[in-house]
Order: structure tokens, then C-alpha cells, then sequence
């Protein structure tokens, strides 16, 4: 009886998902073989959105992207479902990093892998005899949509200095942020997005108890006595204001904008379904890994001409599912451009084992060097994120019957698929489990913006390693507020190669804190600035005991522990424990003559024709405090500047 629950649940599922238009998988191999204006490597944030916007300006494209369509799996459509989908194997990519080159001091966080078996995993200390060291799990999304179809769902949009500083690096006045406006104004065409319903969080008062804590830890003035009026007001604030014109300074208690329509997950994949039925010339391979831009070296500057890809599911070796090295072979010609937006990790890659590169490296594996490019694959940047985990005697009533798991028993995914979204029907899992933030600016800030965003929420997130999506829903007695550094100042990441062989992940190093960037104490400076959002989060714990109106019971602080308390000691923590997910500016766009610099303004590849780059890799400084909304932005702008540039070229 309960298996035909789950199979009614899942065909509901599907032929709900399926109101989105699918396109089929594999389009004629006639398509393919002929010319195409633009082809575009990968399908996520930088890819898909300029991939829309060039077939609906008439040019064929053609969006080459390694992973499958996820169509009618339920694992990307219920944000509740945003740590499962990432375990997905189907859809997912497990990289291995390094935080510290050393491995003995990268061993010190718990989160620490090694490899006991092919795409087995232990982790933590004390390995098993034989076990191999791999590193950190970063998660990426390998599928229709990239890494944004697996991602939290998180929604908020850049700063302005983020933009402007790009302006002042290249001298081209069109990253001005009062010029990049026009291209958010395009994102909100095809991107929903909304809040948690704040009744679903009002149920469950303990819950609502520390939520209102951490108002009060930022220094609004929530009444002892009536804090829920309170709550439900913030959870009316927007941190995405484009009115307030201080709003990039603005600390304070905001709701978390999660781009959802109605309780379902829909960004870039959506848009890209709606170009293709739309009618657009937009030729989608899905499951069609590249493994080479193609040049024509004849003339006075090397001209990328295409690529050269694999056909197959999981053909790269990250995938948990690879089987083989061995796709059919095809090739791509582009008449117009190729546009690599393959992600931080392989677009510097994809470009190095083509040729472009730093000459010593690309020699070491043999490769034949089309143009000397230095700044290939350094320049990496990311956020550190850090947690305080605390833990309660009794369940959090919001969770009740959410198993996490897909599972007949899986009682929110029953009511999240047989409700409609209205009066927090959908129940839990039209949320991400992150309601609301502290926005606060800390002393080590860089600029007069806010440095730290800390959220809250009714779960164990400790950061990634393989089963995080489990270990952080295992019991529902958890709380963390998890801090977010933005505006950090490492920028020592390297993305290397550790073959010639296209399916083997590069070699990726972070090089964390001391180990990185150092001058002028850039270390210490953002060490600093976590310890401090460290030290908000426990007060908003503290200021839990301040609401006792409104029931729960007492918790226990398990990370970083009651123990740690000196500056020295959280320091230590945050040094171990640390992580991020949102790499990038590992092809920098820079001024022009600077030797390092791998882009020019309009997101050329340097020193030869023919070629760009258009995802989270184009960032000299990594943006903002999430960063889809600014790879979005980007996207677009070089959808108006690609499609200025040809309607110029055509002398229309
Ligand atoms: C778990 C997780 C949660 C996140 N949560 C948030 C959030 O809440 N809010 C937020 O703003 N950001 C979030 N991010 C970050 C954000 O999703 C990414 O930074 C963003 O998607 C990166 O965009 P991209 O275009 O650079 O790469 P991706 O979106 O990763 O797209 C790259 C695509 O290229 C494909 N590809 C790679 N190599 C090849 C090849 N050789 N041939 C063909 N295809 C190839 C890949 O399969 C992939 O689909 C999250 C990221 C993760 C992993
Ligand atoms: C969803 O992801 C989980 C892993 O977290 C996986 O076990 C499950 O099979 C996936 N569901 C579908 C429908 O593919
Ligand atoms: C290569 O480029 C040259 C001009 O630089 C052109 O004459 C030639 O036709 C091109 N070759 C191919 C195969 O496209
Ligand atoms: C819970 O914590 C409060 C505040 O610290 C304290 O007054 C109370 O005695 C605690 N209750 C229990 C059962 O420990």
C-alpha cells in the first residue's frame, strides 16, 4: 500500500514538472554537423541565460552541455529538497580541493576525505589501511541549468561596488553599476523569485524564537512580550531594495529571497525550456562533453573555430557514475564565436588543455601552446563560510513528518506535491530551510558595504563532505547560524592541470588564510571578520533565553563547543573548519597590458579571436554576498555586447 502512495506521489510529480515544455534529448546529428553563429560550453548561471538571449536575437546557437536534464525528478524542483538534490548522483560532480596545499594541516577539519573504494568515501580522521587522500568535497552541478538547478535557491543581488570596481580596473564605463541595472531589469524577465511564506515559520514558535533572536542580536528592538508581530514584519523586508540608495550598507534583518515560482525551484533551466519551445533557433545537446576548442592558427592571431566534444552520460571521471572514457566523437563549428562557460573549476581547464595557458604548465603535459596566457586558472577567489551548531532536547515541530528522503513516509514531500501554494499549504519544503539573515558590516570590512550575512535555520549545516545532505537533517533538534564572509581578500586560488586527460578534475588549490594572500595582513583581516560573526551568532543564541514567551526548550552549543572562546582558539576553528561554495575569478577580466589578466572588458579571451568567456570565472573580485545574481547579470551583458558586435560586423 505504501509503495503505490510513492508511485501515485511521483507520477503527480512528474506531470506536474512536466507543465514546463521538455525538448528532446538528442536533437538530429544533421543540426550539429552544420554551422552554428554561437557555441556556447555549458548550460548554468554565465551559459544558459546568454545561450536564450542569442537565439531569441534570431543568431543559431548551439548550447553544448555535459550533464543530462533533470525533467521530472523531484530532487530540483523542492528547495526543502536543496541538500538532497546535491547528492543526486546523476547529477552531480564530486570535485575534491584543497583548502591547505599541506595535507596534514587540510586533515585538521573533520570534513577531510579520502578514497576507500572507486566513488567511495570515508571521512574525518582515523581512515581505514590504504585509504587515499582527496581533499575537500566542493559540490557542482553537472545538468540542464548547472550548478543553479542544484543550488540553495538564494537571491540576492550584487553590490554596486562589486560592478563599479570593474569599471575603474578596465576604464569601460558599461560595468558601471549604473549600467549594469538595465541588465538585472532583464534577469526579472525570466526570474521568479520570493520569500518563505512567514506563516510557515510563525507555526512553530521555537523556531520563530530564535528567530527573533537574531533580530535582536542585530539591535532591533523586538518586544519580550509580542515578539511575533515583530518577526512578521521583518519578514517583510527585502534585502534586494533598488529604492534605498544606502542599501549596500544596510545592516539589519531581512527575509531570504529564494528564486522559486510558487513553491517550486525555476531559474535557468526554465528559461532555457521556454527558448527552445519558444521556437528560437536554439539547439540544446545535453549528455555532450568538450574536450577542445578548435583554432585555425594561419593567420596573424589564433581564431577559435569550435570544439571538439564526447558523446555520453558521466563521461567526466568526478561524475559518481562514470563507467567509461568513451563518447562518440563529434565537432562543432562556430561561424561566429565559441563561449567557454564551463564554471570556475573547468573553463580554466577546458582553455589550458586547448592551449591556452601558462606556457611551463601546458609543456609539462605535452600540449601544444596556442597563445601564453599566465593568468589562466590563477586569481581564484571564494567566500569563507563558518557555522555555530546548537542543539535542542525536542524536535522542531516545522520539520515534523519531512524525511528529506523521498520516501513513501515522506509526509512534506506528499503535502508540498498535493497542495497548491496558498496560505503555506506546500508546507516546509517550499522553503530552503533559510528563512531569514543578519546583515551586518564588521570592523575588518573592505569597503563601507556589509561584509557578513548570517542565517538561520532548523539544521546541522556544517559545511560539505559526502552525506552533508543527510547529517544536516538527521534529527530535527538542530539549529545553526552560518555565516557567510563576503568582499574576502584571498585571491591565491589555482586551478592546475593533473593530466592531459579531459576527464580527470583538475588540480584545485584555495590556498586558505595564511597560506594565501597576505600582504597588508589581508589574512588576519578576514580571520577577523569571522571571528566576529562568530561571536553575533552566539549572542543571538543568547538572546534566545530573552524570549521564553514563546515556548522550546534549552539547546547545547556543539560547534564550535562551549570550550572555544578566546579569539585565538575560534581563530583555530575557522582555520580548520572553514569552506565556500561559490569559487570564482579564476579568468579574470583586467586591465588592459596587465600580464595577468586573461579577459579584456567585453570578456575576449586575450591574444586571440573568436573566443569568450562568460561565467563565474570572469570576476576580478568575487561579488557580492551570493553570487548567481551577478553571474546573471553578467550573462546578459554579454548577450547585448555579443549581439551589438555581430549586428555591427553585419553592417546592420
Ligand atoms: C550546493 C551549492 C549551493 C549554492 N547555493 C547558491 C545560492 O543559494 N545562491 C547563489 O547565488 N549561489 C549559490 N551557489 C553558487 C552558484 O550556483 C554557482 O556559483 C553558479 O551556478 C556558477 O555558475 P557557472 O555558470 O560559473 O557554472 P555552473 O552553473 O556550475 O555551470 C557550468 C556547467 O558547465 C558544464 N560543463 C563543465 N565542463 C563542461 C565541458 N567540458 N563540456 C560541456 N559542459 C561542461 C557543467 O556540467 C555545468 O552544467 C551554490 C552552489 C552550490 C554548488
Ligand atoms: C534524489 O537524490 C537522491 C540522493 O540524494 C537519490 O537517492 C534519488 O534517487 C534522487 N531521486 C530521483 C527521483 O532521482
Ligand atoms: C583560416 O584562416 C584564414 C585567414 O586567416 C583563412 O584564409 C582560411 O580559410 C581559414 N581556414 C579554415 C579552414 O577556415
Ligand atoms: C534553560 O536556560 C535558562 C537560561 O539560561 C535557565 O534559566 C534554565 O534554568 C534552563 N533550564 C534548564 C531545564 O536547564
Amino acid at each position: 500500500m505504501r509503495f503505490s502512495l510513492l508511485s501515485s506521489c511521483l507520477a503527480f510529480s512528474a506531470s506536474l514538472i512536466a507543465a514546463v515544455p521538455t525538448f528532446p534529448n538528442a536533437q538530429s546529428t544533421r543540426d550539429v554537423d552544420s554551422e552554428f553563429d554561437y557555441v556556447i560550453v555549458g548550460s548554468g548561471a554565465g551559459g544558459g541565460p546568454l545561450a536564450c538571449r542569442l537565439a531569441m536575437a534570431g543568431y543559431k546557437t548551439l548550447l553544448l552541455e555535459a550533464g543530462g536534464d533533470a525533467n521530472g525528478n523531484v530532487n530540483i524542483s523542492v528547495p526543502g529538497y536543496q541538500a538532497v538534490v546535491t547528492a543526486d548522483p546523476k547529477l552531480r560532480w564530486d570535485i575534491f580541493v584543497n583548502h591547505y596545499k599541506d595535507q596534514n594541516r587540510a586533515k585538521r577539519d573533520p570534513k577531510y576525505v579520502y578514497e576507500i573504494g572507486p566513488y567511495e568515501y570515508h571521512v574525518g580522521p582515523n581512515p581505514p589501511p590504504g585509504a587515499k587522500d582527496l581533499g575537500i568535497l566542493y559540490p557542482r552541478g553537472s545538468m540542464l541549468g548547472g550548478s543553479v538547478t542544484h543550488n540553495a535557491l538564494i537571491w540576492i543581488i550584487p553590490h554596486k561596488q562589486d560592478f563599479d570596481t570593474i569599471a575603474t580596473i578596465t576604464g569601460d564605463d558599461s560595468w558601471a553599476a549604473s549600467n549594469m541595472n538595465q541588465y538585472l531589469n532583464k534577469v526579472y524577465q525570466w526570474l521568479p523569485n520570493m520569500p518563505t511564506d512567514p506563516s510557515i515559520l510563525l507555526r512553530d514558535l521555537p523556531l520563530a524564537r530564535h528567530l527573533v533572536a537574531g533580530a535582536n542580536a542585530v539591535g532591533i528592538d523586538v518586544p519580550v512580550l509580542t515578539p511575533l508581530a515583530k518577526l512578521s514584519q521583518l519578514l517583510l523586508m527585502s534585502p534586494n531594495s533598488r529604492v534605498n540608495p544606502a542599501r549596500d550598507a544596510t545592516e539589519g534583518y531581512f527575509q531570504v529571497p529564494l528564486t522559486m515560482k510558487l513553491g517550486e525551484r525555476s531559474a535557468v533551466r526554465e528559461f532555457i525550456l521556454k527558448t527552445v519551445a519558444d521556437g528560437h533557433p536554439l539547439t540544446v545537446r545535453t549528455n555532450t562533453f568538450v574536450t577542445k576548442i578548435n583554432f585555425n592558427t594561419t593567420g596573424s592571431k589564433p581564431r577559435a573555430t569550435g570544439v571538439e566534444y564526447m558523446e555520453g552520460e558521466y563521461l567526466y571521471k568526478a561524475s559518481p557514475l562514470h563507467r567509461t572514457n568513451f563518447g562518440k566523437r563529434g565537432s562543432a563549428k562556430a561561424k561566429r564565436e565559441v563561449i567557454v562557460s564551463a564554471g570556475t573549476f573547468n573553463t580554466p581547464q577546458l582553455l589550458k588543455l586547448s592551449g591556452i595557458g601558462p606556457a611551463p604548465e601546458l609543456l609539462r603535459f605535452g600540449i601544444p601552446i596556442i597563445k601564453h596566457l599566465p593568468g589562466v586558472g590563477t586569481n581564484m577567489m571564494d567566500r569563507y563560510e563558518i557555522p555555530v551548531n546548537v542543539v535542542h532536547e525536542d524536535d522542531f515541530s516545522i520539520l515534523d513528518g519531512c524525511t528529506f528522503d523521498l520516501k513513501p513516509h515522506d509526509l512534506c514531500l506528499k503535502q508540498w506535491l498535493d497542495n497548491p501554494y496558498i496560505l503555506a499549504a506546500r508546507g516546509a519544503y517550499a522553503s530552503n530551510g533559510l528563512a531569514t539573515m543578519m546583515l551586518k558590516r564588521s570592523s575588518f570590512a573592505s569597503t563601507s558595504d556589509i561584509d557578513l550575512s548570517i542565517f538561520g535555520g532548523p539544521l546541522n549545516f556544517q559545511g560539505y563532505f559526502p552525506g552533508w545532505h543527510d547529517f544536516s537533517v538527521r534529527d530535527h533538534k538542530h539549529f545553526s547560524w552560518y555565516s557567510l564572509k563576503a568582499h574576502t581578500r584571498n585571491r591565491a586560488g589555482t586551478v592546475e592541470l593533473r593530466s592531459a586527460d579531459p576527464l580527470d578534475q583538475p588540480e584545485i588549490n584555495f590556498n586558505y588564510f595564511d597560506t594565501g594572500t597576505t600582504a597588508g595582513g589581508a589574512d588576519q583581516l578576514d580571520l577577523g571578520a569571522l571571528i566576529q560573526a562568530i561571536r553575533k551568532s552566539r549572542e543571538a543564541l543568547a538572546d534566545y533565553y530573552k524570549f521564553p514567551i514563546l515556548g522550546g526548550t534549552n539547546y547545547t552549543e556543539e560547534k564550535p563547543g562551549a570550550h572555544v572562546q578566546s579569539d585565538e582558539a575560534i581563530g583555530q576553528f575557522i582555520k580548520d573548519e572553514a569552506w565556500g561554495h561559490h569559487a570564482a575569478c579564476s579568468c579574470p577580466i583586467g586591465e588592459e597590458g596587465s600580464p595577468m589578466a586573461v579577459l579584456d572588458s567585453e570578456f575576449r579571451v586575450r591574444g586571440v579571436d573568436g573566443l569568450r568567456v562568460v561565467d563565474a570565472s570572469v570576476f576580478p573580485d568575487i561579488p557580492g554576498i551570493f553570487i548567481q545574481s551577478a553571474i546573471f547579470m553578467v550573462s546578459e551583458k554579454a548577450a547585448d555586447v555579443l549581439i551589438r558586435e555581430a549586428k555591427a560586423a553585419d553592417g546592420e
